[in-house]
């Protein structure tokens, strides 16, 4: 089945990563899982914030490129179909720079600072007033990132939706500014009462925060508790059994609740066996964290192996070779998409003076 929107296309997809390193556990199961799962349905543009990278990395060009190119395989790995989606790299569209001027217009600049995210990224990053003028401006592009593809679901981890927000925000603004939208329309109607953008949707994925492997914290590669989709089987078993409960014996009753649990129910994909687990370990009944920590690591070690699997056609040199090409091919499918709707935006805004043409015409 797929989503159609009014007009009898295929409703639309936008969301991405920043390259700031791999991709682990923690995005597999807030997004890249939905994104794989949904990429029939819907007409999917994948993109890497590589502009966003620069926000906190301007010194490190050369670890943002290669974490693009090695988050594209890490894409390719999960099961995302080059055939199917549009990878859309951010610096090669220049309708988001463009876009994302107009919409820092439109969107007050007590708003911008208010977004918990980006408070919370200063605070993990402890740079307290430090931080460039591109900082928060990055939130603003990222309404550009999603508004430039004119999606309806934006399938992101649980930390994103602070973004998504203001950005449902400056699209209603835009639709009733510069389309003559009424601002009591209801949100699923803003483009058949004449808006050019739909308000996007968030979606969040079955585990919205996956905790590390260090127990505490939402995992995470700058903290050290991650998991990574490239792990090996070792590896993985190595994290797993480091990761602390509290719990001394086998026969003491365990609070299933704990992180090691969180981890049994997102990744044994049985409901009978998590309730088995559930029970015995509740119980005490002689079953061991060590045993628990083996059999989620089995379970990890699954779901990674047709990862593996397709990743190896990408490997080395000559699969960052292949990944450029695609980059370059997507690049103008992308742009097409792009251009449409900044034509159609500055349209909207009597900005129409040049001759900005139609490509996808
Ligand atoms: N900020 C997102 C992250 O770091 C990446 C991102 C940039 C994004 N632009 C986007 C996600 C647009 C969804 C939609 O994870």
């Amino acid at each position: 089945m797929s989503e159609k929107t009014a007009n009898g296309s295929r409703a639309r997809i936008l969301t991405g990563d920043t390259p700031t390193g791999q991709l682990h556990l923690g995005h597999w199961v807030g997004s890249l899982e939905n994104r794989v799962a949904l990429q029939d349905q819907y007409e999917c543009f994948f993109l890497i914030a590589n502009m966003h990278a620069f926000t906190t990395r301007a010194d490190k060009p050369d670890e943002i490129r290669r974490s693009t190119i090695d988050i594209i395989k890490d894409w390719i790995a999960c099961g995302i179909d080059p055939e199917k989606s549009t990878f859309v790299l951010q610096t090669e569209i220049p309708g988001i720079a463009e876009l994302s001027w107009y919409l820092a217009m439109l969107l007050p600049f007590n708003r911008v600072m208010r977004n918990p995210t980006l408070k919370s990224e200063l605070d993990a990053k402890g740079l307290g007033d430090n931080y460039s003028f591109g900082f928060p401006m990055y939130s603003v592009g990222q309404c550009a990132d999603i508004l430039l593809f004119r999606p309806e679901l934006v399938p992101v981890g649980e930390d994103q939706l602070a973004h998504i927000e203001p950005c449902r925000e400056v699209a209603r603004r835009f639709n009733q500014m510069y389309c003559g939208v009424d601002s009591h329309t209801e949100d699923e109607d803003y483009v058949s009462a004449g808006g050019l953008f739909p308000i996007p949707e968030g979606k969040v994925g079955r585990v919205a925060r996956l905790i590390g492997t260090d127990g505490k914290h939402k995992m995470s590669k700058s903290l050290n508790n991650a998991i990574f989709l490239t792990d090996t089987f070792k590896q993985i078993k190595k994290k797993m059994g480091g990761l602390y409960t509290g719990r001394v014996a086998m026969d003491e009753p365990g609070d299933i609740h704990n992180a090691l649990f969180d981890y049994v129910r997102a990744f044994i994909r049985d409901d009978e066996r998590i309730k088995e687990l559930e029970e015995a370990y509740s119980k005490g009944d002689n079953i061991g964290d060590g045993h628990v920590k083996v059999e989620v690591a089995e379970h990890i070690d699954k779901l990674l192996e047709p990862m593996r699997e397709r990743r190896v056609p990408y490997e080395g040199k000559e699969g960052d070779k292949k990944v450029l090409e695609l980059l370059r091919a997507h690049t103008e499918q992308a742009n097409n998409a792009a251009e449409e709707t900044l034509y159609l935006a500055k349209q909207a805004m009597k900005l129409d003076f040049g001759k900005r043409s139609l490509v996808f015409a």
